[in-house]
């Protein structure tokens, strides 16, 4: 086994990715409430909402509302997901620190989500990113089903890389490299793995596991392994992609929490602070989260 990160930096997309797929309305007080309370767990990036097409995504419908009201920790990246030039003036005038565009390395998924081909997409992703970046902005990519689609199959690397490298050239400052559909299994980890880390640091690439199937948490320990420290989460397990059939939540911040701390892994992140966060959007959503840690807590 390799040497584990003495500290991992977990970015929180709970009130993004974990509410977007979720029928229930959430009110937008409750969502600030609860953005508010993240922001007291020490995680130092949470992405708030997205602002995309509210049609497609109408759970996040008020990302205006609730990037313009929720209390700001100056310690706090606060991004939030931007598809086009729309999105990014709504999201800046909300008051967004960072910006995340989106693709796919699949063309049907990327189709289905976003309404383009792989090629239509790059013009407006350029222009979102250098104008985010003219703005002074931080800028991740995701680039969604890189293992595999639920289209098409099983992905190539060559299919990721050569998103990432146009990408990297209009500026992205890293790449969050998406199981959307939690079908990865660790040897899948090591083969895109030993292809990115080839051509970009480790300090570049993030990991974003869904859990679909519980692989999520062995895929982290195997790209620890390789020297990733970046991860999202989402809190109690929540999530999903609405155009991605089959494709249930992030792995549970609180589940990954419950592995580092343990492995003397650090964070920064209080994990009773992020077990009372997920008890309210429990309570808000009104069903019982998918997160093993939180049901073992017994709370
Ligand atoms: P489109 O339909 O091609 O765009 O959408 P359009 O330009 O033809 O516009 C259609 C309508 O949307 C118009 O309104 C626009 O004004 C409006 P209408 O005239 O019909 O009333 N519109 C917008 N409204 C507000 N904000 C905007 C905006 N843009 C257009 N920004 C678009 C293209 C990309 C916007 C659309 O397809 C869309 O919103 N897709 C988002 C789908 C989505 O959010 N999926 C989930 C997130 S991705 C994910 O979960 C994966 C990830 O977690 C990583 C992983 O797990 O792998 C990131
Ligand atoms: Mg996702």
């Amino acid at each position: 086994m390799g040497k584990l990160p003495k500290f991992v930096q977990i970015k929180e997309v709970g009130p993004r990715d974990g509410l977007q797929n979720e029928k229930k309305w959430v009110s937008t007080e409750s969502k600030i409430a609860w953005i508010n309370m993240l922001s007291n767990t020490g995680i130092k990036e949470i992405e708030f909402s997205s602002f995309v097409n509210p049609k497609m995504i109408p759970a996040l419908s008020d990302a205006r509302e609730v990037g313009k009201q929720i209390s700001r920790n100056p310690n706090v990246v606060y991004s939030a997901l931007v598809p086009n030039q729309k999105g990014l003036e709504y999201a800046l005038e909300a008051g967004i620190d960072g910006a995340s565009v989106f693709m796919s390395a699949s063309e049907t998924h990327n189709q289905k989500n976003i309404n383009k081909t792989i090629q239509d997409t790059y013009p407006v992703l350029k222009q979102v990113i250098e104008e985010a970046k003219a703005e002074g902005k931080h800028v991740t990519a995701y680039i969604s089903t890189v293992f595999d689609c639920p289209y098409e199959g099983n992905m190539k690397p060559d299919a990721v890389i050569s998103i990432c490298e146009k990408l990297l050239e209009y500026g992205v400052d890293d790449l969050s490299l998406g199981d959307t559909i939690g079908s990865a299994v660790p040897s899948q980890v090591e083969t895109l793995l030993d292809d990115i880390l080839k051509r970009y640091p480790t300090e570049k690439v993030i990991l974003h596991f869904h859990d679909t199937r519980g692989m999520a948490i062995a895929n982290i320990m195997t790209a620890m392994n390789y020297g990733i420290y970046r991860f999202d989460s989402s809190i109690g397990g929540l999530g999903g992609c609405p155009y991605a059939p089959g494709a249930a939540g992030n792995v549970a911040t609180n589940d990954v929490l419950y592995l580092l701390h343990r492995m003397g892994v650090e964070t920064g992140i209080n994990e009773k602070r992020i077990q009372e966060a997920s008890l309210y959007i429990q309570n808000q959503l009104g069903k019982i989260l998918p997160s093993r840690s939180l049901l073992a807590s017994g709370l």
